[in-house]
């Protein structure tokens, strides 16, 4: 090896290291990922792309997509929700497919009048059918600062986060008859809007657009997720190199399986699963997960 090569060489480990180092500071742009789904006066994209806020008013809902599709991976939004009196809105948070034969995994933030809780509905849509929904109340307030909602979807599980915190858990169940979501791209979206017919105390509290603008807060813009070109969805089925998808992400570790339970006996205040009055008969994924 010459000097020369052997000077080309070290240069280019220190560029590379280098941009490593920037790579792992440099928060990922709103624009890098994603694409608002409505005009300017409704998203407020901050900070160069740092922070956006998604703006629900008399005139317009408001929302945003990824520019891609994803088959699993971890998906994660750090969000601060509406303040105040934010009572009939509804904040989602959701990665869905956009096909006939429906799979959508849901994050609900159903507001509320002032100084009564959010209420945080999960739900689970595998081949069309939905109908799974939870709700709990959170630890914190969800709308003093921002806090991460994160999916983690691999081929086993789908786990549902708030603050690294299990909350839910869907596990792969087709091997008792209950399709799972591992077939079909989705992409993720946020989205502001009114459901004052049902959102809030089950629809009594409605809206107060005295109290408008409505604003949601966002910020932490990457995705880690095997994106699928051009429909493809083979090398994301094939592919077991990424992370997601080794074994210590297969099942909870036992101190999540303590924290899933903690939150199952604090906080969960609805579970289609104990709802006997609108399904007679349990779903049979219910006696699969663990909450
Ligand atoms: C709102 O507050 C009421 C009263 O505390 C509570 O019953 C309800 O679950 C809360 N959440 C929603 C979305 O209505
Ligand atoms: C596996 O997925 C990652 C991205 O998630 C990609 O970089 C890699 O090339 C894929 N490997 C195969 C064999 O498809």
């Amino acid at each position: 090896m010459t000097l020369h090569s052997y000077m080309a060489d070290l240069v280019m480990t220190i560029v590379f290291v280098m941009f490593l180092i920037v790579e792992a500071q440099v928060p990922v742009s709103f624009t890098q990922n994603y694409l608002s789904s409505t005009d300017p006066n409704h998203i407020r994209v901050l900070n160069a792309g740092g922070s956006v806020d998604l703006v629900l008013d008399q005139y317009s809902a408001s929302g945003f997509a990824s520019k891609n599709k994803y088959l699993f991976g971890f998906i994660e939004l750090q969000i601060k929700l509406v303040p105040g009196n934010s009572a009939g809105t509804v904040t989602a948070y959701y990665m869905a497919s956009d096909t006939m034969q429906h799979d959508e995994i849901d994050f609900e933030f159903l507001g509320n009048v002032s100084g009564q809780p959010y209420s945080l509905q999960t739900n689970v849509y595998a081949s069309g059918t939905g109908d799974r929904e939870q709700r709990i109340n959170l630890w914190f307030d969800p709308t003093a600062d921002f806090h991460s909602y994160s999916l983690l979807w691999n081929k086993q599980q789908i786990i549902f986060l708030v603050d690294q915190t299990p909350i839910r858990v869907y596990m792969n169940s087709e091997d008792i008859g209950v399709p799972y979501l591992n077939q079909q791209p989705m992409g993720v979206y946020s989205s502001i809007w009114n459901g004052d017919q049902w959102a809030t105390q089950g629809g009594s509290v409605k809206l107060d657009w005295t109290m408008a603008p409505f604003v949601a807060s966002y910020q932490g813009f990457s995705i880690d997720a095997c994106q699928v070109q051009n429909a493809n969805t083979t090398p994301c089925i094939a592919n077991t190199s990424n992370w997601w998808e080794y074994v210590d992400y297969q099942m909870l570790a036992s101190r999540q399986i303590n924290d899933l339970t903690w939150v199952r006996d604090n906080w969960l205040t609805y579970n289609y699963c104990a709802d006997r009055r609108r399904f007679k008969t349990q779903a049979p994924e219910c006696a699969r997960n663990p909450l």
